[in-house]
């Protein structure tokens, strides 16, 4: 595509990629999600996250986001809220197909499989977008080869905020190679808070109460087998690692593995 004028105006920075945008769909009015090209050489492990950007009247502008794809694939997908005076999500609202995406080079996150020793069972708690970085690890092989079950939560006020964790359990039962791997392993619980479904309730409440595990029919959190991951908003980090805690798991990180790890899901 040709270039645009503010291309010319504001150079892209040191240290950054910039890459283009191939698809965007809009879930609701606070959510939507979008992929780009990949550049070449960029690594990442599934689970991190990257700064992503744009340029804002010649000043570029970041905020961390997950990597939703899985550290295989082609494209990088990436899961985003709409804050209505975000300064970037304001504007990363309205990309479409064909506009460039800056993003900084380095990735990082603890919510990696290296930063948890070895368990059967792994649990990944979200709310919100921060499902995120669990549409990465849920695609990725080798959570499948280090786990005997994978339970993914997502908790969102309402039904329509689900869909995008809905859409991805389906994009990999429909996946040959993908279903391969995974098997019966992957479980998909989903809650909302604000509105009548089969699931309801926040996921400590669920934790708290013992409804989520007799809901699966799996044994209470054990620290000889259950594994933990958990993003979302602050308060939400803070209550479901005390529950972890109390369950007698230790929060870990990449330089010392433990039983969990968290990470913060970001806005802006
Ligand atoms: P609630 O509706 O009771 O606030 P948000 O969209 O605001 O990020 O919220 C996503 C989900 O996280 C909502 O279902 C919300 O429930 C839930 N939530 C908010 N705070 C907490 C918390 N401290 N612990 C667990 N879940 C929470």
């Amino acid at each position: 595509a040709p270039a645009k004028t503010e291309d010319f105006a504001s150079p892209i920075p040191a240290g950054v990629y910039a890459e283009t945008v191939l698809s965007v769909t809009h879930y609701t009015d606070r959510l939507f999600r979008f992929t780009m090209t990949r550049p070449q050489g960029f690594r990442f492990r599934s689970g991190e996250f990257a700064m992503i950007g744009l340029m804002i009247d010649g000043k570029p502008i970041f905020r961390a986001y997950s990597i939703a794809s899985p550290a295989w694939a082609e494209e990088l997908e990436f899961f985003s809220i709409k804050v209505p005076d975000g300064p970037l999500t304001s504007h990363l609202q309205a990309i479409k197909p064909g506009d460039q995406v800056l993003m900084r080079k380095k990735p990082t996150g603890t919510l990696v499989l290296d930063a948890l020793t070895p368990g059967r069972r792994l649990y990944m708690f979200s709310t919100g977008t921060g499902i995120a970085p669990f549409a990465s690890l849920i695609r990725d092989p080798e959570t499948y080869e280090k786990y005997e079950q994978v339970i993914l939560t997502h908790t969102t006020r309402d039904v329509a905020e689900l869909k995008y964790g809905f859409d991805l359990v389906e994009e990999i039962k429909n996946d040959e190679l993908l279903q391969e791997v995974v098997g019966d392993k992957l479980r998909h619980y989903a809650t909302v808070t604000r509105e009548d479904f089969d699931y309801q309730g926040r996921i400590t409440d669920l934790i708290s109460s013992g409804k989520l595990f007799t809901d699966l029919g799996v044994p209470p959190l054990d620290p000889a087998i259950d594994r933990g991951m958990i993003c979302g908003s602050s308060a939400m980090l803070k209550d479901t690692k005390d529950l972890l805690e109390k369950a007698g798991l230790n929060e870990g990180a990449n330089s010392k593995p433990a039983e969990f790890v968290i990470e913060r899901a970001f806005v802006g």
